[in-house]
Parts: structure tokens; sequence; C-alpha cells
């Protein structure tokens, strides 16, 4: 009789597990996600409260909010009926993975310990609070199963850039899978950066290069590393993870980044969002929305956390989410990709910083309606907050204290969860400005004929008498979508008016009040609102979701182009569509969807990749003097090193000069082939000096990492 070998056994699951999740994960603009600092929710299994290796780490009396206090992933799997019951259809959980086993004392002495997950020690097993002592992936196998059934998939935080502390308890130590691979002051292979903290935060190298808060900075440009923390991000995706907020990509290496993400993609069908801290004059807000662009990794929506918070938490002007929206949705190639929140665990809660429960929810309510994907933080639907020094880090990551399904707030998320899965102008519809005051923000949202009205006034006091209001509502009487949860008012858009912009009759709108008014119409014919991902090779798995597709079967077999070439359909449902990107040129495609009787979708953009990504250091010597602004930055011949473009834009950088006049760049390229390229110097008034002679050459390897260095050619 012939036998498998565990190695075929284990792949055997592995593809058994993979499918299982892959039907679940995929346009992510219909979520609504929830994030839980796992050690804060729920403590499911006392078993692993205080597991021997880290013993001591745990406060049972919850005084030392820098210990563990007993929070797992039992924990959240016991509060799944809670979560869906509200709507929720994400869970981003804190990272899982082992984490220190040190205690670590604080500036006072007071002991501390990395009961938020963002201290690693194993990428490869789970951390013994959160699971078992025996660092099994078990409990998180039982959450992510548990979550699939009950149509939640499970967003795991994954912090690639550093390890532990470097100069303290376990000095930045990294294992593999139980293996010591190195610490920080052990590094003969090159596993760290060792460089200073960062001291200039606006400077692209210092940022990737130099040291975050003395995490031990994980050198992603060697191999063995490379290797390790894709391998990592599989496991995951192996283990059921349908999603992954990536931390602090602003200082792990950017174009090493574009290859984690390709390889995430092409492992499994997933999504990927970064945290990228920043606001709207931050001088690299355009190096952010280039990077979202290009890589494919879409990011948290920092700068509308910030108008937000001056327009929900202080007296601010709602013409500063106005401006920040436009800026926002004019840079950023997928604005309906981006992660919005109000509230997350670095920040004090929106009703410590001079919000009341008024404000919260009228905040959830812009939320949950303006474009992005939106994210709850945990507690919010409870008014949860303590304002301890300010209700920051650590005081915002507090104990849930009650699962209460009645509050104002959870009964709105969950009134908005529904909106969004029967009305697609909340997923993938446009977003205009159709009324605004320093207190009132009027706003539509609209996919074909779906359509989303939304009112807020969030003065404590007046009234607001809106007059001349235009809709792409049609004619009709509007209730309240909300019932008047937050004190909306009805709408009427008298018969008669024709065009895609109807005038609404005067109402009154009540001081602290939010309306939704809504129609969802039919669909003639495809109409498509999301393509994920929106950048990948040839053969990579991708997934169109909008309505309208229709069987695919019928007089004719429905098809999705990319110009004159058919790609293989791999699943066809009246919604959602996945297939492989067929084997065409590399560069920008329209991708249209044919259902079966011909009709055609509107057009989606996608950039086809030459391959799978590898990254490869490119180094240039003595390259022209530069002033103040002035960048060199690397072009070539494929769509990755922009295809010979020559802006900002187009072009891989600007690259890095800790050693003037030697310049560098880490650039994800296409594994196996050999690439032409040349740098070029883009001055501070966009002049451009092209290097001369011919074009250097590099064969990039099939995997691994690569560098390539020559001097500036005259
Ligand atoms: C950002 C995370 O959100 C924060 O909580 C963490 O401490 C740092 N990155 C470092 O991982």
């Amino acid at each position: 009789m012939l036998r498998n070998t565990p190695q075929q056994v284990a792949r055997l699951l592995l593809a058994v597990l993979i499918a299982a999740t892959a039907s679940l994960a995929q346009d992510f603009k219909k979520q609504v996600i929830y994030q839980i600092v796992t050690d804060r929710f729920f403590d499911g299994d006392k078993a692993n409260d205080n597991p021997p290796q880290s013993a001591g780490m745990f406060d049972p009396t919850k005084n030392n909010w820098r210990l563990y206090w007993g929070g797992d992933l039992a924990g959240i799997e016991q509060k799944l009926a809670y979560l869906k019951g509200m709507g929720i259809t994400a869970i981003w959980i804190s990272p899982p993975v082992d984490n220190l086993n040190v205690i670590i004392p604080d500036r006072s002495g007071s002991p501390t310990a990395p009961y938020h997950g963002y201290h690693a020690r194993d990428f490869k097993r789970i951390e013994e609070h959160f699971g078992d002592s025996g660092n099994s992936w078990t409990a998180f196998d039982s959450l992510t199963r548990a979550a699939h059934r009950n149509g939640i998939k499970i967003i795991v935080d994954f912090a690639p850039n550093h390890t532990n502390t470097r100069n303290a308890g376990e000095f930045g130590a990294l294992y593999d899978d139980g293996k010591f691979l190195a610490d920080y002051n052990h590094d003969p292979n090159g596993f760290f950066h060792h460089n200073p903290n960062i001291g200039d935060y606006n400077d692209r190298y210092q940022l990737q290069y130099n040291t975050l808060f003395d995490l031990a900075d994980l050198n992603q440009e060697n191999p063995t590393i490379d290797a390790y923390l894709k391998a990592a991000i599989k496991q995951l995706e192996a283990h059921g993870a349908d999603g992954f907020r990536v931390d602090a990509v602003k200082h792990v290496t950017w174009g090493w980044e574009y290859s984690l993400v390709n390889a995430a993609y092409t492992y499994a069908p997933t999504f990927l969002f970064g945290e990228w801290m920043e606001s709207l004059s931050d001088p690299l807000f355009h190096d952010s929305y280039k990077f979202a662009n290009r890589s494919g990794m879409s990011l948290l929506d920092y700068p509308l956390y910030g108008a937000i918070r001056e327009v929900f938490g202080g007296g601010g002007d709602f013409s500063k989410i106005d401006q920040t929206l436009s800026v926002e949705n004019a840079g950023f190639a997928r604005p309906n990709d981006l992660v919005t929140f109000v509230d997350n665990h670095d920040q004090p809660r929106l009703l410590s910083v001079g919000s009341d429960d008024n404000r919260l929810n009228e905040s959830l309510a812009f939320l949950l309606t303006c474009r992005g994907i939106p994210v709850i933080y945990y507690g919010d639907e409870q008014h949860l907050h303590n304002d301890t020094r300010g209700g920051g880090d650590p005081y915002d990551r507090n104990p849930m204290t009650s699962f209460d399904t009645t509050t104002t707030a959870y009964r709105l998320i969950k009134q908005l969860a529904a909106l969004r899965q029967s009305n697609d102008a909340l997923a993938y519809g446009g977003f205009h400005e159709r009324w605004m005051n320093q207190d009132v923000y009027v706003f539509e949202r609209q996919f074909f004929n779906d359509t989303v009205l939304v009112a807020i006034n969030k003065s404590n006091s007046s009234d607001y008498r809106i007059d001349g209001l235009l809709t792409a509502l049609p004619a009709g009487n509007y209730p309240d979508y909300l019932n008047r949860l937050l004190g909306g008012v009805a709408l009427t858009v008298p018969s008669g008016n024709g065009g895609g912009s109807h005038p609404v009759s005067s109402f009154t709108l009540p001081a602290h009040s939010v309306a939704v008014w809504q129609a969802a119409g039919s669909a003639p014919g495809p109409q498509v609102g999301s393509i994920g991902p929106a950048v990948g090779q040839p053969g990579l798995r991708v997934t169109l979701a909008g309505r309208g597709f229709g069987s695919g079967v019928g007089p004719g077999f429905g098809k999705v182009f990319f110009g004159p070439t058919a790609a293989a359909i791999v699943s066809w449902s009246d919604s959602s569509v996945a297939f492989a990107v067929p084997r065409v040129l590399s560069g920008a495609y329209s991708v249209e969807l044919m259902d079966s009787r011909h009709s055609r979708s509107n057009p989606m953009p996608f950039t086809v990749l030459t391959g799978e990504l590898v990254p490869v250091t490119f180094t240039v010597n003595n390259a022209p003097q530069t002033r103040a602004g002035d960048y060199i930055f690397l072009t070539g011949d494929t769509v990755e090193l922009g295809n010979w473009g020559t802006t900002f834009d187009t072009a891989v950088g600007p690259m890095l000069a800790p050693h003037e006049p030697n310049w560098f760049i880490v650039a994800s390229v296409p594994a196996g082939v050999t690439i032409r390229f040349k740098f070029l110097r883009i001055a501070a008034d966009g002049s451009v000096t092209r290097e001369g002679g011919s074009d250097h050459t590099y064969t990039v390897l099939a995997s691994g990492t690569g560098s390539v260095s020559v001097d500036w050619q005259h």
C-alpha cells in the first residue's frame, strides 16, 4: 500500500486550509473591521494567564497597565456572537506571535511586558499568553475556524520591522520556530541594522534604517530575514489569516515591502493595509500615496483620522474633513481601500479628548458611511475610556468591562454594517460633498443607481435649516434609515426633477443629529466596484466584486478581459468573479468583465507585473551633486522600474544617500528577468538630468535577495 510522507500530508492539509480560507478572503470594501487589543478584551482561558516560560508578566489585579491582564484568542472566540450581532465581519487582532519572555523595568522601575504583541521573538509560534504554554497554533486555528463559520475574517497585525528591545530583556533575540537565530549583540550574519534611534522623522533613510524606540531593527534585505518573514506571513495565511495590518510600514524598507505584499498575495487571496502615521502636511505625504498606489498595499487613513479628531474631538469645522478627503482622493488611486478609524490603541480615545457620547456616535456614523473600510476600536461601542494622563497609551488599551448589545453605538454600528451589505454605494461608491458649514456636513455616496445621502449636525445647540440641497436620490419620500437612532429626520425629493442632481425640499436638521437616506437600485448589466489585488503578475488570482455579473453561463460564457486577452476564470457568481491574471505584457490595464449576454462592465485599473518580485539593492556611486530638494532616482525597462519614467511618481525613489555622492535604494523587481536600468537626478524645480552611457543590466535571481552597484556614467 502506498503511504503519504509526512511532508505530503502537511502539504495536503495546507491546501485544505487555504481552500477554506480563500472562500472568505477578498473584497474587504464590504467589511466592517473591529480592532481588538487581545490581552484587554476577554479572558477565555485561565490556564494561559501566567505561563511558566514568562511567569510574572501577568497582573491579576489589573493595576499595572503594562503587564498582561489575561485576554486571549479563546476569549475572542467566545465573544464572536457579540461581534456578529453588531454586524462586524472582520476582526483585527494584536500581533499573535510569540513575544519577549523577560520583564523589562520602565524608567520608574515598574515592570513591563509586551501585552500589546509588538515585541516579537518568534514569528513562527503563537504567544503563550494568547494560546498555550506550548506556543502551539491550536487556539489560533480554533479562532479562525470559528470566525469563518460565522462569516467573520481574521486580520493579523504583522510587525516585520523589528523584534524586541535591543538593549534589555532578550536583547532583540529572534527565533525560527524555537531555534535561536541571533540577537542584537550576537549577530554574525547581519540580521539586524545596527543604527541609532530615529532622530529625524522626515528623513527617508533614518525612517527605514535607523531604530524605532530601541526595537531591534530587522534587516529585511538579508536573504535569511527576507525568507523568514515571508515564510512567517505565509504560515499565518495557511492557518486561516484573511488579511494583515502591517505595523510601522514607514519604518520597514519600503522597496522590500513591495515583495512582501507580492509574496502574501501570491500565496493566497488576502488584503494588506499598512500603518503609515502621517498628516496631510507631512513632507512625506506624497511618498505615502506613491507607496500605496504602486505596492498594492493599502494604508490606514491617518490624515482623515487627524481631521476626524479636530472636528468631532475638538471644535473643528467640517471643512477640515472635506479638504482632507479632496486631497487624499486626488492622490490615492484606490481611496475606497483606505482603512479608516476614529480611535486606535496608539492615541487617546475620542472620549478622552473633549468628545462626548453624542459626538462619538456621530463620528462613528460618519466613519461607517464615508469612503474607506471602517475600523471600530474595541470598546467604543460601550463608550469605554480612561482619561488617566490624557488617556493615551496605555490607558487607551482598556479592559473591556461590558458586552451590552443595547447601547446606541452598538445598534448604530449594526444598522450601518447592514447598509454596507445592502447598498453598494458605501463600499464602492464615489464621495461628494453636498452641503456644509462649520457644524453640518451633508455628503453623498453613489455607485451607479445605489445612493446613500448622509447629514450630520454636530452642534450641541443649533438646529440648521438646509436649503438648496441637491441629491442623486430619485424623487420620493425617504425615512431616516437609522430610525431616528441619532435624532434624524425624513427627507423629501419632489417629483418632476430630471437629471442626476435633484433639489431636495428644505428641512431642519436638529442639533446633535445624523440622518441617513438611501435607495438601492438594480443592475441592468455588470457593474464592478472592486478589484483585489490591483497589482500582480500573470497567474496571480484576482477577484472582481460588484453586481449584475449573472451566473456566467447562458448564451455565452462570462469573461474577464485584459485588452483583447481573456483571463482564465476560477469562480463566477453574480457579485464576485475570481480569475488568474493572463500572460500579457506587463503594464497598466483596464480590466473589463463581460457577462454571458455580452454586456460589458465599467473598466477597473490593474497593473500587470513582469513576474514575482525579488528585492534588489541598487547602488549608484559618484552621482552628480544635489542641492536641497534634488534627489537621485532609479528608472528602467520594466513596469516595476517605472518603464523609463522620469517623474517622482513614475521612477523609483527618491534614493537614499547616507553617504553622498553614493545613493542606494531597494526595489522589488521581477525574478529571473534581465533588467535594464539607469539613474537620474530630479531637481527640486523638476528638471531632470539623465545618466549618460548605455543602460546598466542585471539579471535578477529566481528567489532570495540581490544587489547591484555601479558608478554614475557621465
Ligand atoms: C505602531 C503600533 O501601532 C504601536 O502600538 C507599536 O508600539 C509600534 N508600531 C511599534 O511596533
